[in-house]
């Protein structure tokens, strides 16, 4: 079941039982997630990307399905290996900036996958897991993508045979090149060239003695808040070709989704607390915020489904979160400046519902001025 599918009825019901602000989570539609990809990518091994959203329950469902996780930090480790999950056969360690406690961590439970794309973290990974199998990272094209990670990480591909090489004369075992397009990724021609990126990488390698034997194509796979026209079989299409065509059966592919498996799985419903007119603008003040599930508001303009649970003329409101600082202000337009929205006429204790808050909402909510993450409940 699709959350979405919710009646206003039953979303009242679960509020009166749990209180607010609750996320109502679809264990069905996770799974159905899931397996769109693993189906649509025969070849790949799914390795969710667990800082998309870690909490236990949606770990142990990827898990029994027959997921592996992609972790960031022991913390990540822990909550994969609390779901079931073997450190050797099902986790990639797959941050290029890791925290060298948790590096030794990791080796020391059995951890045999890192990802690096410079040469200190050759140096690290060498002293805390020495011997281990290493990917190298590349930069590729993240345009069109809303966050472009390969702002901040990859290899340049003319750095990728010097830093395999490294990797080797330090003692680690180079098997494979990953790569991320971006998250929320809209245009498949993006995997489509870095895989070309890809094959060349492995060519280079082989003539310098190095043969590799993985293609990890991160996530990207993207969910619809809007009117955005996502196909992820479409998507899966395009991967799968490319990746026979510039690839033999020998050559392993991984995928490392995170949004597409649980951003349309689980909405957020959070109430008014306050109401007041500032500025001749209407403002509503609810018990979740900038700080809690809508982060991503700020960070890359996200803009969320909206719904209420009212029926009152349609209103402009200000939305705005329950902490001490003026930032936490939810209702922003795509330059991210504080804009109103239109939504049935609200008042206290009014319940605002938002799809589509899977992914990057619960894992990034601070604990600022003591606020909880909402409760979760799992609705089938
Ligand atoms: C290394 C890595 N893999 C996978 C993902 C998941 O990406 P997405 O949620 O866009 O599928 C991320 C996101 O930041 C990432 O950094």
């Amino acid at each position: 079941m699709n959350p979405n599918d919710l009646s206003l009825g039953q979303i009242e019901d679960l509020v009166r039982a749990h209180g607010t602000p609750l996320y109502i989570v679809s264990r069905q539609q996770i799974v159905a997630n899931f397996e769109r990809l693993n189906n649509g990518l025969p070849a790949a091994k799914i390795f969710y990307a667990t800082k998309a959203n870690p909490h236990s329950g949606i770990l142990e469902i990827l898990k029994a399905a027959g997921a592996g996780f992609d972790v960031a930090s022991k913390g990540e480790i822990q909550a994969a290996i609390n779901a079931g999950a073997n450190p050797q056969r099902d986790l990639i360690f797959a941050d290029t900036v890791k925290d060298p406690k948790h590096i030794a961590y990791a080796h020391g439970i059995g951890l045999d996958d890192f990802t690096f794309d410079n040469l200190s973290e050759i140096t690290q990974i060498a002293r805390h897991a020495p011997g281990t199998k290493v990917h190298l990272r590349l930069a590729v094209s993240n345009h069109g993508s809303v966050a472009h990670l390969s702002d901040k990480f990859g290899a340049l591909p003319a750095e990728a045979v010097p830093l395999l090489r490294a990797a080797r004369d330090a003692g680690l075992v180079p098997s494979g090149i990953s790569f991320h397009v971006g998250s929320q990724c809209l245009d498949n021609q993006r995997w489509v060239e870095a895989l070309e990126t890809t094959r060349l990488v492995f060519d280079a390698a082989k003539a310098a003695g190095m043969e590799l034997e993985t293609v990890d194509i991160g996530g990207g796979f993207p969910v619809r808040y809007g009117n955005e026209t996502i196909d992820i079989d479409a998507t899966c299409k395009v991967i799968t070709s490319h990746f026979h065509r510039l690839f033999d059966q020998s050559t392993q592919l991984v995928a490392e989704p995170g949004r597409a498996i649980v951003g349309d799985a689980m909405i957020l419903v959070t109430k008014v607390i306050s109401e007041s007119v500032r500025q001749s603008q209407n403002w509503l003040y609810f018990d979740d915020g900038t700080y809690g599930s809508f982060l991503e508001v700020l960070l890359y303009q996200a803009q969320y489904p909206l719904r209420t649970n009212t029926t009152g003329p349609d209103t402009p409101y200000v939305l705005a979160g329950p902490t001490c600082d003026s930032i936490d202000v939810f209702s922003r337009d795509g330059q991210g400046h504080i804009t109103p929205v239109t939504l049935p006429e609200m008042h206290l204790d009014d319940l605002l519902i938002a799809s589509s808050m899977g992914a990057y909402t619960y894992s990034e909510a601070t604990r600022f001025n003591g606020f909880e993450p909402p409760t979760f409940v799992y609705v089938d």
